[in-house]
């Protein structure tokens, strides 16, 4: 849960999480790709990392790590006032990521490719609601 951090550190942690969230959004081009292609073996290998990512998450956000006038970081304080929204959306993402595993590891494109949209509305819900 959150834990308090200063100043210095903070800069780190919005870098590291700016970082992860780039990184999601690579593995997602990746996973369309896959999908395309039907490259099972990727789209389980890609899954695979999203899944670690998405558990990751909630470590991304301590307190005192929103954006101001010092940072260059866009996350709403929203986020520490609604947080229970916010885990909630954090929660949905990873099992709808779970959902993504299973339908891979069944070579089920049709309910893959289902998921994988729904996963994508979720990062963008939780943009809209939660990033400046
Ligand atoms: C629970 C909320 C939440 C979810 C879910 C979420 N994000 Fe984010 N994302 C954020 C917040 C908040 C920021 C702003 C972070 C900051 O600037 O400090 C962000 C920033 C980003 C950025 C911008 C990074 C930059 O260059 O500044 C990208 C890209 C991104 N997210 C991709 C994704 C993708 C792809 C997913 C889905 C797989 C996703 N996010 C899911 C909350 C979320």
């Amino acid at each position: 849960m959150p834990f308090v951090c200063n100043a210095d550190s903070s800069d780190e942690i919005i870098s590291k999480r700016i970082r992860g969230m780039q990184n999601a959004d690579l593995i997602m081009s990746q996973i369309k790709r896959s999908v395309v292609q039907k490259d099972f073996k990727q789209l389980n290998q890609k899954t695979v990392i999203l899944k670690k990512l998405a558990k990751k998450m909630v470590t991304f956000f301590p307190i005192g790590t929103e954006a101001s006038t010092n940072n260059f970081s866009a996350a709403s304080i929203e986020i520490w006032e609604q947080p229970v929204k916010f885990n909630h959306l954090i929660k949905t993402l990873q099992s709808n990521v779970r959902d993504m595993l299973s339908a891979s590891k069944n070579n089920d494109l049709n309910r893959y490719n289902k998921t994988f949209l729904s996963t994508k509305q979720l990062c963008n819900s939780c943009h809209e609601r939660f990033r400046n």
